[in-house]
Parts: C-alpha cells; sequence; structure tokens
C-alpha cells in the first residue's frame, strides 16, 4: 500500500458518486488542501487526493457520513492513515472515532465547510473567482444569513484548532479555488 494519488482518488470517488454539486465540492476541497499542502511545505499531490475523496461515503450514506469511509476504502488498497485521516473530518459532527491531529486532517476539517463560503460568494460575482478578495469574503462569512448552510460554528472550530488566522486559511483556499476554478465549475 502506498499513499493515495489524486488520480487513484478521482478513479474512486466516480464509483460512488454521481451528483455533479458533489464532484464540484470535491474538486473545491481538493484544491483547497493543495494549497494547504503548499503552505506547510508538504506533499501537495496527495493533500489534493484526500481533499478530493474526503466525502466518498456521503451520497450513499448522508445520514450515516464517514461511518462506511472504511468499507469503501478498504478494498482499494488506500492506506490506513488515509482512511484515518478522511474520518477524521466529521469528528465531533457525524463520528468520534477519530480526532484531527496532523496538519493534513487539521486543514481538511477547516477547509471543507470554508470552501462552501468561497464557492457561494464566487458564484455571485461575475468574476466569479479571479480577483477575489480576503477582506470581502471575510464580510460574506460574517453575515450568517448568507451561505447560512456554511456551519460557522464548525469553520471556526477547525480554523482555531489549526492554529491558523481565518484570514490566512481563506486567502489559500482562494489561491488554490483559483487556481481550479473549471473544475469546481467557477
Ligand atoms: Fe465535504
Amino acid at each position: 500500500m502506498s499513499k493515495l494519488t489524486l488520480s487513484q482518488a478521482k478513479e474512486i470517488l466516480a464509483k460512488h458518486t454521481t451528483e455533479e454539486h458533489l464532484f464540484h465540492h470535491a474538486a473545491a476541497v481538493s484544491a483547497a488542501m493543495g494549497a494547504m499542502a503548499e503552505a506547510y511545505g508538504e506533499d501537495k499531490e496527495h493533500w489534493e487526493a484526500i481533499g478530493w475523496l474526503h466525502d466518498v461515503d456521503y451520497e450513499k450514506f448522508p445520514t450515516e457520513h464517514c461511518h462506511h469511509v472504511r468499507e469503501l476504502l478498504a478494498g482499494e488498497g488506500v492506506d490506513d492513515e488515509d482512511i484515518s485521516a478522511i474520518i477524521s473530518h466529521g469528528y465531533g459532527i457525524t463520528t468520534n472515532e477519530h480526532k484531527p491531529v496532523t496538519n493534513l486532517e487539521k486543514s481538511l476539517f477547516a477547509v471543507d465547510e470554508l470552501t462552501g463560503i468561497v464557492q457561494a460568494y464566487a458564484l455571485m460575482r461575475p468574476e466569479k473567482m479571479d480577483g477575489m478578495a480576503v477582506k470581502s469574503l471575510k464580510k460574506k462569512y460574517k453575515d450568517k444569513k448568507f451561505a447560512a448552510k456554511c456551519n460557522r460554528e464548525i469553520i471556526n472550530r477547525g480554523v482555531e484548532n489549526l492554529g491558523m488566522e481565518l484570514g490566512t486559511v481563506m486567502e489559500h483556499c482562494i489561491k488554490g479555488m483559483q487556481e481550479h476554478s473549471e473544475e469546481i465549475g467557477l
């Protein structure tokens, strides 16, 4: 077994997911994770792969999210470490199995919901991702009625656990998502 690759992640997700918006979300989280990996000087493609695959059990098991990751991935030759990392993004939300501990895990938890806010904001801008500023994104973030489904409490928890400023995490999300805007559908 070896570290998950991006092409492997794409192949596996496609076996369990059909809805376009879920692929857009996978692409957004993958892009944000790539930028986070760069910030930490870590393995970009590996972090992108984890981001791409993180919601692998969501479409089939929406009410038991993160509880079916192991059964879907064990037969695919995915590392146990990678499986745990994916499960950890639901910590305290849908599962208590694995707490986010590594920078990869903490980053995944922090960017998962945050990319939803970036996406929602991009969709209302004629320029989409182009020229998006952290300052204006923060304003949207503070407006609780904006993209209300993106849980601020969870994002704040993730960012705090990461020990990074919210604005810095936003900057990385924007940068990564700008590089992959087409895949994200923006
Ligand atoms: Fe997600």
